[in-house]
């Protein structure tokens, strides 16, 4: 998604904006440019494409100057375009804006503003900004009273930095709901999406606060809500880890990941006592004992944790749950119960449906919000009363592995804390979950280790043909269909069902042809397994070419399938863990056999800043 950088110093600001904007790449983009303020004039330079093409374009053109705004873009109104890209200006370049988010009543404006003789030189949204900041100018002599003006006129979410010809030593930076941060140096100030674009250089960070704005001079913060009201923020020191990822020896950042993933779950499970006390000492008054519902909110393969996790909660500490997707939450009616929980998973912390729906919630209900990030310091971690962090570290690839089942790994504690407090489980029941989870850790490890060479040499280049596959399984099985389902289309671009078996004869059984692939979860639930071996023979006799994923000892189901991996046993809950990674590697292999871009898949981006 779109990231907005900003710096204002004595140095030369591209040489951070360039910078910035590279630590910021994961979040996904197709164009890029930036902005400065050189000798009074402002001086544009903008690409469509990576990085690299923009910096040659700097080198070659020259953008020098001590105040400067950046930008990458991931297309949402006009194609990805050179002219698309930001900075965006008005008619006479007296204004130069870049943003994140989207203006919803930007065709409004701009047809206002044409009215007025105003012309567009683009297709996006955003340029609507730097034209209404112009017609601003004439208004108001205060700069202070033209962004209250401007953001009175503008509906959406949105992050923006705007740089004036006409206060050449001014910066202005607005949030109303998409992340901006502010990071005080040493006689030097930087703006941006994410602190992780400038956190090598100061850890002083202000996190704007929803609908407020900040001017910034040279060594000078001024904060103001919408209505103009200054605010008084002190900065906080933030300890982000800053290294760069990188990816080894590995072909791919997604292949690293997933290898990442025994360590991801142990680093988690291991770091939870600790951060559970510090919860502890929060002022906020909740006791695990009397949760009578959780309602899991979340997008992608978040959600499917949530689907997974749910179970924990039910079975092992009786707890009612509910699972919401994040997009569809947000329209929902709310009643506001006692003893209810709202806990929102996401990777990132910072996607737009996920905060959508937190804020839905703090809105409508007192109930208490807790988030499972990886991201320590974001959006949604800031603004729910708990927060849980897993440790699987920077996950890079949009395709999330680690994450998901070290945020599975973190939950399964969760719900067996939740038990034990309620004593439906003993000590030593409790002291063993982080032996179950070790277990079943090592096993997703050995299932790697064993299909490996299977899958890429032989397995793969057999689906890569297939007009689509079908994933089926029941119960946890089933989540795990939906998350192969997801994965075959992000990463190898290949239509997927995900069903639940039992569904089969209620209609996706037409699907089934000669040869076509069929992928399914086993169970080690007896009465599962019976039904899942019935399914089987139902798409073997129509021809499907079947692969299985089972547990050891499950002959029957072996013998009827085309090819098997054998899972060796583990917990019943945690078998998501257990037979995942040879599903991800599956994926991966077919993806890369198809020449798919896999760490950056079309269109995708790692953090799903807008709705
Ligand atoms: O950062 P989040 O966990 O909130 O992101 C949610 C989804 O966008 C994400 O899980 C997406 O589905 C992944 N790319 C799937 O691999």
């Amino acid at each position: 998604m779109c990231s907005v950088v900003g710096y204002l110093g004595s140095k030369d600001a591209s040489l951070f904006l360039l910078e910035g904007l590279s630590r910021l790449e994961y979040r996904g983009y197709d164009s890029a440019g930036i902005a400065c303020m050189s000798d009074n004039e402002l001086k544009i330079v903008k690409e469509r494409g990576y990085l690299s093409a923009l910096e040659h374009c700097v080198y070659r053109q020259g953008c020098m100057g001590n105040v400067g705004i950046g930008h990458t873009r991931w297309a949402t109104h006009g194609k990805a375009t050179q002219n698309n890209a930001h900075p965006h200006t008005d008619c006479n370049n007296k204004v130069a804006v870049v943003h994140n988010g989207i203006i919803e009543n930007s065709s409004q404006l701009i047809g206002q503003l044409k009215n007025d003789d105003h012309t567009f030189s683009s297709q996006t949204d955003t340029e609507v900004i730097a034209h209404l900041i112009a017609t601003l100018q004439n208004k108001h002599n205060d700069l202070n009273d033209l962004v209250v003006d401007l953001v009175a006129q503008l509906d959406g979410a949105y992050a923006f930095l705007a740089l004036l010809k006409d206060y050449s030593e001014t910066m202005i930076a607005v949030r109303n709901q998409s992340p901006l941060c502010i990071g005080i140096g040493d006689d030097e100030i930087f703006v941006a999406s994410d602190v992780l674009a400038f956190a090598h250089y100061t850890k002083n960070v202000i996190f704007l606060p929803d609908q407020t704005f900040a001017l910034l001079v040279k060594n000078t913060v001024k904060v103001f809500s919408f209505d103009g009201q200054a605010i008084m923020i002190e900065p906080q020191e933030v300890m982000v880890d800053h290294q760069i990822a990188q990816k080894d020896s590995y072909q791919h950042f997604m292949l690293k990941e997933l290898y990442e993933q025994p360590q991801a779950i142990i680093n988690t499970i291991k770091s939870l006592p600790a951060q559970f006390e510090e919860q502890n000492k929060k002022q906020i008054s909740y006791d695990l004992t009397q949760i009578e519902q959780i309602h899991f909110i979340a997008c992608g393969t978040s959600r499917h944790t949530c689907l997974i996790v749910q179970h924990f909660f039910s079975f092992i500490a009786n707890i009612k749950t509910t699972v919401h997707l994040s997009s569809e939450f947000v329209h929902e009616q709310l009643f506001d119960t006692p003893n209810t929980w709202y806990i929102f998973v996401s990777q990132s912390g910072e996607t737009a449906d996920t905060l959508h729906a937190l804020r839905h919630v703090k809105k409508e209900t007192t109930a208490c919000t807790m988030a499972i990030v990886n991201v320590a310091f974001s959006t949604l971690a800031r603004e729910v009363d708990l927060v849980l962090c897993t440790k699987a570290g920077p996950e890079v690839a949009v395709a999330s592995t680690k994450t998901f089942t070290a945020s599975i790994a973190l939950l399964y504690w969760l719900a067996n804390k939740c038990a034990h407090k309620k004593e439906l489980i003993n000590n030593n029941e409790f002291d063993n979950v982080a032996n179950q989870l070790t277990h079943a850790s090592n096993v997703l490890q050995q299932s790697l280790d064993n299909y490996r060479d299977t899958i890429t040499f032989s397995l793969a280049s057999k689906l890569i043909d297939a007009p689509y596959y079908i994933f089926l399984g029941r119960q946890q099985g089933h989540t795990l269909a939906k998350e192969a389902a997801l994965k075959a289309q992000e990463l190898a671009y290949m239509p997927a069902l995900a069903v639940a078996a039992g569904e089969l004869k209620h209609g996706p059984l037409a699907l089934i042809e000669d040869g076509l692939p069929v992928i399914i979860f086993s169970s080690q639930n007896a009465e599962v397994y019976k039904k899942i071996i019935s399914n089987v023979q139902e798409v073997k006799a129509r021809g499907a070419y079947v692969l299985a994923i089972i547990f050891t000892g499950q002959d029957e189901l072996a013998t009827l399938a085309d090819k098997s991996f054998v899972i060796a046993s583990v917990t019943p809950l945690l078998e998501p863990i257990a037979m995942v990674s040879v599903m991800q590697y599956l994926v991966y292999c077919i993806a890369q056999q198809r020449g798919c871009a896999i760490d950056k898949p079309r269109n995708l981006a790692k953090s799903v800043t807008v709705e």
